[in-house]
């Protein structure tokens, strides 16, 4: 079997994620959770005080940054910043809220996306985030664009939350979905927008497994 790459891209909290881990272990396939890197050098900023106006701090800052995934003893990933664990942090509200922020800056971009490819040049990943098939890997063999209605994106996102131990506001969830999915699409640098050659999947009314197994249906149709 060839091993191809797979590309979803989508908008906030669409089930992405859990989507492309399950397929992902289904395949045999490396999972890489792009946001997470994004949410790690917004985590990063703002430890070290890093001004988003201030381009030589920038520059210095992404220097000092280094990324890596780990599978942890439940079957995830965990996402490691210059060598420690940041999974817990990078999924509290406070990172939520500046990720999309940090995420317009084309430098942040451009050091994302080199490590992005880097990670995909031996294959057998499916990498999920808002410019996989645009940007990241315009020839991926499978590109997919989810999207889901709001009400239920932000349900799951809380429920999400809640197993981590966070209790958040619906409304709230709902304003951070919002405004990610408004500064992802409207941004210069490579805005979150649908791949000519991607296939769009709703999530509103299906089932995790159904949407696992429409996806692995599509993969392996492409190997
Ligand atoms: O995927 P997740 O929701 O964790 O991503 C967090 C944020 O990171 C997004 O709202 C977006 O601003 C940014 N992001 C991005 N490009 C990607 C993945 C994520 O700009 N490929």
């Amino acid at each position: 079997l060839r091993k191809i790459v797979i590309a979803i891209d989508g908008y906030s909290a669409c089930g992405k994620s859990s989507t492309a881990k399950e397929v992902a272990a289904i395949l045999g396939y490396r999972y890489i959770d792009s946001g997470a890197m994004y949410r790690a050098v917004t985590y990063y900023f703002q430890e070290h005080h890093i001004s988003l106006t201030n381009p030589k701090e920038i520059t210095k800052a992404l220097e000092q940054i280094h990324i890596s995934f780990k599978v942890n003893q439940k079957n995830g990933t965990d996402t490691f910043l210059n060598g420690l664990s940041v999974e817990k942090e990078i999924r509290k509200m406070r990172v939520s809220e500046m990720v999309s922020q940090v995420s317009t800056i084309k430098d942040v971009r451009t050091a994302m996306v080199d490590q992005q490819r880097r990670m995909g040049r031996e294959r057998g990943i499916i990498m999920d985030g808002r410019d996989i098939g645009t940007v990241v890997f315009p020839t991926a063999e499978l590109k997919l664009f989810m999207q889901a209605e709001m009400n239920v994106r932000a349900f799951r996102r809380q429920q999400e939350l809640l197993e981590r131990g966070q209790l958040v506001d619906l409304d709230d969830v709902i304003e951070n979905i919002r405004q990610r999915d408004e500064i992802d699409t409207t941004r210069a640098e490579s805005p979150l927008r649908k791949a000519e050659d991607a296939i769009e999947v709703d999530t509103t009314y299906v089932s995790f497994d159904e949407q696992v197994d429409e996806v692995v249906r599509l993969a392996l149709s492409k190997i």
